[in-house]
């Protein structure tokens, strides 16, 4: 069955045409397949991205279309001279579509925008679409991650990705290795509940 890529991804946000254009000289070949390689999803202010890189040597990928955000984190990157974190300004569907299959083993997104009206739920980033492009580009041993702090974007995404992929599954008990960033605080702040779905695709 042909699954067809949603309009909101080719017209909404400009098209990436190559991934030159957000990093120069990096060649994705060359990151050896049996390396670690992680990749965040609408990372923000960047926060998520200076934790896991003080944490871990592995290889850090992390897309977002935030400019502000974007300056954030490549200011960091620059300043420590950390050299495993790779920056990508864009939409993720586009510029994910760059990355060779099983590249990743794992890929965090954490409080993806949930487009409470139901007349913007086609501009969600997880939809069918989505969830198999993600598949096609993770590793056979993989976690992907999705917090929310939004119950009916929750369940959505819960029932998105059953129904897919014909698994069940269960909110996580706990936050996994996700850090808490300010997004969270001023969530939890408002006494919202944050659910986290961890498996594998
Ligand atoms: C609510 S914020 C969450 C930020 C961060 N993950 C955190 O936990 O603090 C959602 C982020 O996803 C980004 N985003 C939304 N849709 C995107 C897309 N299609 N491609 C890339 N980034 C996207 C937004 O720019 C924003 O920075």
């Amino acid at each position: 069955m042909i699954i067809e890529k949603p309009k909101f991804y080719s017209n909404h946000r400009g098209r990436v045409k190559s991934l030159d254009c957000y990093e120069n000289n990096l060649d994705l070949n060359k990151y050896n397949k049996d390396e670690e390689n992680l990749l965040d999803i609408g990372f923000g202010n960047g926060e998520s991205i200076k934790y896991f890189c003080q944490k871990t040597e592995k290889n850090i990928f992390a897309i977002d279309s935030y400019s502000i955000g974007i300056k954030k984190i490549k200011d960091y990157i620059d300043k420590n001279k950390i050299p495993n974190v790779h920056i990508f300004k864009g939409d993720a569907v586009e510029i994910l579509e760059f990355f060779p299959d099983r590249f990743f083993n794992k890929i965090n997104i954490f409080f993806p925008d949930p487009w409470p009206k139901k007349k913007h739920h086609k501009r969600r980033i997880i939809n069918e679409y989505f969830l198999n492009l993600l598949k096609e580009k993770t590793k056979e041993k993989n976690i992907i991650h999705i917090s929310t702090d939004h119950i009916n974007y929750g369940l959505y995404i819960k029932t998105q990705i059953e129904k897919n992929f014909k698994i069940e599954l269960k909110f996580s008990p706990n936050r996994g290795a996700r850090p808490i960033t300010k997004f969270e605080e001023k969530a939890l702040s408002k006494k919202r509940i944050i659910l986290d779905l961890i498996f594998n695709l």
